[in-house]
């Protein structure tokens, strides 16, 4: 089993010593955390939970190998909780060429899809019917027992926005974003979600049995990025400004 840890350089954030532990503050007032864009009146979500059965099968079998590397949250957790080692295991399906850096997900000319791609084949197909003109890092995050992910941030540069969606084939994953300031948690209740991975945290409850998660990063489609709106500032916000306006047409929609 491979390991990654902060100290072997996994995250060059934290490798470097760089001291900025928060984002800068500024989010445009429209916006509230927590909050996430989900994506599945965009994507074939009926097609998505056909695959159910499919990689539950072949995470069960990989489980019984111990094969996989635990899931590393960053050094970005919630103060408080702890450290960012939560025990959930991970599948590489694409896998950079370069050295372990978080700041490359979205170079997507880095990455190759791994010989595991070849086992989740049905899995890559679907991946090829999302809305990306090319793809980065694509990861599955399974977990067998009780334990939770420790909130964080993926990083804390405000300008930079991965693109990226995490979803899952059933709705068994107890996953939430989390005001820092508040400390109020909002459950995804979608099958995907776009989120700000910066301004606000994200993490998992414990639950029973085997649950799972897949996200892709790379870059959208030209056409796609049209229909996304975009802050004045902070671009790591971006998708949670998105539910901020999917919400008020939605409200206004249903005031008519
Ligand atoms: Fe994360």
């Amino acid at each position: 089993m491979i390991d990654i840890s902060p100290k072997n350089g996994s995250h060059p954030v934290a490798a470097a010593g760089i001291v900025k532990t928060e984002p800068d503050s500024w989010v445009d007032p429209s916006i509230t955390y927590p909050s996430y864009k989900s994506f599945d009146d965009l994507i074939d979500v009926q097609r998505l939970r056909s695959l159910d059965g499919y990689i539950t099968q072949r995470l069960r079998r990989r489980l019984k190998t111990d094969q996989d590397m635990k899931f590393y949250t960053g050094p970005y957790t919630l103060a408080g909780t702890q450290p960012g080692r939560p025990g959930s295991r991970m599948v590489y399906l694409a896998r950079s060429s370069a050295p372990d850096s978080y700041f490359d997900l979205d170079k997507t000319e880095l990455w190759q899809p791994t010989p595991d791609a070849d086992e989740f084949a049905m899995l890559m197909e679907f991946i090829r019917t999302l809305p990306f003109r090319s793809t980065g890092r694509i990861l599955i995050m399974y977990d067998d027992v009780p334990r939770s992910v420790t909130p964080h941030r993926d990083h804390v540069e405000t300008e930079i926005c991965h693109e990226f969606l995490w979803f899952r084939t059933n709705l068994r994953k107890p996953f939430f974003m989390l005001n820092p300031a508040t400390g109020e948690k909002k459950y995804v209740s979608t099958y995907s979600a776009w989120f700000d991975s910066v301004n606000q945290f994200h993490g998992s409850d414990a639950c029973d049995g085997l649950s799972f998660s897949i996200r892709v990063d790379g870059h959208f489609t030209d056409e796609f990025r049209q229909m996304i709106p975009r802050p004045e500032r902070n671009a790591a916000s971006t998708p949670s400004y998105w539910a901020a306006r999917s919400e008020h047409s939605a409200t206004n929609c249903n005031h008519k």
